[in-house]
């Protein structure tokens, strides 16, 4: 494999390192060291970027917080705050080839995935919310209290109404698999509030953030209503939540780390939303269009090597179609070519790291030991970088450790059910997850899927299609999978609250 060149401005951002933290308004030159930033598919250094210590997280908090309070931003009318969202949505079209390029030789996708998923969306989900700024309204109630003048007397005794107020100082922790994507719902549903935002990037991943805290800054954000602090889970992260100066956690990676953050916000009862893992069920049936659901299938669980938590990684295959969708599958499988992801010929990149690599392998390993059948890949190539072989596992056993762990890498794990199998057993086996984020059916029978659509525990279920995500649409967890939702009424809702306020008019 060739290594490819950043382009000029790519080049030039990453020669602006070692990049400081955004606080305040002003880069930072934090406390918790430097890190160096490599490409996934190659091991080699892009930049360094300071690591915020909890005294950094503790000032970008006070900055938050300060803003706030301030006129400025208290005081800002919805309408301009929209038109700074709006702006901002421009400048990261404006730049977003610039921002999908930066994403590849940091977290590894394809650059053609990169510009359409990552760069290519959330210059819309800055107008999107923009949009939200001016609506959050209030509401005026019909109090039902005995009007205390008695009989007769004119008007209404009691004016009750509700206001809709921001949060507070928002949180936001983001994983490293979609980072700007993810980062983007959580800050722009924030900002549209009316609250300010600190953002953690994932260790591995903080460049792309680094470089939507410059365009913020270009489009004219006040000062502290956007922190940028990059940083480890255990410090920066913990020293996040820890902190009384911010009001709310918004998180978005492992279950694990998901509880860990429930916990610590219990001190001060912190309102905490979470997307969390998953185990998605995607199921064919034997009406299917197999044109359709074989190469969709693949997509699910292949697309940025499998790290997604919406990865349909549980596939239920009808018993009479089970020969021809899992053949399917594996020649789309072997024949992916892993790549750089500047390559234009990359349909899969690297894992974010080696101990991704490590934790997929002994997924795999798992699985075959509890009696599952390799049907292609199961290892890493030779060479440098983080890649993984797409992966088919036939598996029977519900049980199997594979089919139970959120494995987050190119890993499908497949079993079979009977073509005329009762619905309800087979929604029994396709909830039988802690987990509860998606669920793809692939079937002609539009009744079937209604029936079935509403009995699964997901939080989305897409009908002939896969990750089928809008701005416009709210996105969450069921079970395991989450507290809260991104996207939509809810999305901008979630980062508010709700005052009620009595006036006796007596
Ligand atoms: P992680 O949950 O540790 O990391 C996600 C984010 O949380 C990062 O920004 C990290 O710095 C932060 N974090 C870690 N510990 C923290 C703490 N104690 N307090 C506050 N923030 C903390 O995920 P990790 O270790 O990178 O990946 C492990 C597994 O998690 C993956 O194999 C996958 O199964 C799952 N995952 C799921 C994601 C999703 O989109 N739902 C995204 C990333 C990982
Ligand atoms: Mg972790």
């Amino acid at each position: 494999m060739t290594t490819p060149v950043p382009s000029p401005k790519v080049q030039a951002f990453l020669a602006r390192g070692p990049h400081r933290l955004f606080v305040d308004g002003k880069w930072l030159s934090g406390s918790g060291g430097l890190r160096s930033i490599t490409d996934p598919a190659t091991g080699l250094e892009l930049s360094q970027v300071t690591m915020a210590s909890p005294a950094d997280v503790g000032t970008a908090a006070g900055a938050a917080r300060r803003c706030f309070e301030s006129p400025a931003w208290r005081g800002m009318p919805p309408a301009v705050r929209a038109r700074l969202l709006w702006r901002l949505g421009e400048l990261l079209d404006a730049h977003a080839d610039e921002l999908a390029e930066i994403e590849v030789f940091n977290q590894g996708k394809p650059f053609w995935l990169a510009r359409a998923l990552d760069a290519g969306a959330i210059g819309e989900t800055c107008r999107y919310f923009a949009g939200w700024c001016t609506k959050l309204d209030g509401m005026v109630h019909s109090p039902s209290a005995p009007d205390p003048r008695g009989p007769g007397a004119a008007g209404p005794w009691l004016h009750m109404y509700s206001v809709r107020e921001p949060a507070g100082v928002v949180g936001a922790i983001a994983p490293w698999n979609v980072p700007l994507v993810i980062a983007m719902a959580k800050v722009a549903g924030a900002l549209a509030a009316g609250c300010t935002v600190i953002l953690k990037p994932a260790e591995q991943t903080p460049l792309t953030a680094l470089r939507l805290a410059e365009l913020v800054e270009e489009a004219g954000f006040p000062p502290g209503s956007f922190n940028v602090v990059p940083g480890l889970g255990e410090t920066a992260g913990a020293a996040l939540v820890d902190s009384p100066l911010v009001d709310r956690i918004t998180f978005t990676g492992s279950t694990d780390v998901g509880k860990l953050i429930v916990r610590a916000a219990a001190k001060d009862l912190k309102r905490v939303s979470l997307e969390l893992g998953g185990k998605s069920p995607l199921v064919i049936f034997a009406d299917a269009d197999l044109a359709r659901a074989i190469p969709a299938a693949a997509d699910s669980i292949f697309i940025n090597a499998g790290q997604m938590c919406f990865a349909g990684s549980r596939l239920f295959v009808a018993h009479s179609v089970r020969g021809k969708v899992l053949d399917g599958i594996a020649a789309i499988a072997r024949d992916m070519k892993l790549g750089h992801g500047m390559d234009p010929e990359t349909a899969m990149g690297p894992l974010i790291s080696e101990e991704q690599r490590a934790r997929v392998a002994g997924y795999v390993a798992q699985g075959l030991a509890a009696g599952g059948q390799l049907l292609c890949g199961g290892a890493a190539p030779a060479g440098p970088g983080n890649f993984f072989a797409p992966t088919v596992i036939a598996a029977e056993n519900p049980l199997n450790p594979a089919a139970q762990a959120e494995i987050f890498g190119p890993v499908l794990v497949a079993a079979t059910f009977p073509d005329q199998m009762p619905e309800q057993e087979l929604l029994t086996r396709l909830n039988a997850t802690p987990f509860g984020l998606a669920a793809s059916l692939w079937t002609g029978d539009i009744a079937r899927a209604h029936r079935l659509a509403s009995g699964i525990q997901a939080g989305a279920v897409w009908v002939n299609c896969i990750n089928m995500l809008d701005d416009a649409a709210p996105m969450g967890g069921f079970k395991q999978s989450g507290w809260g939702y991104e996207g939509g009424r809810a999305g901008v809702e979630e980062f508010t609250q709700l005052k009620t306020i009595a006036i006796d008019l007596t």
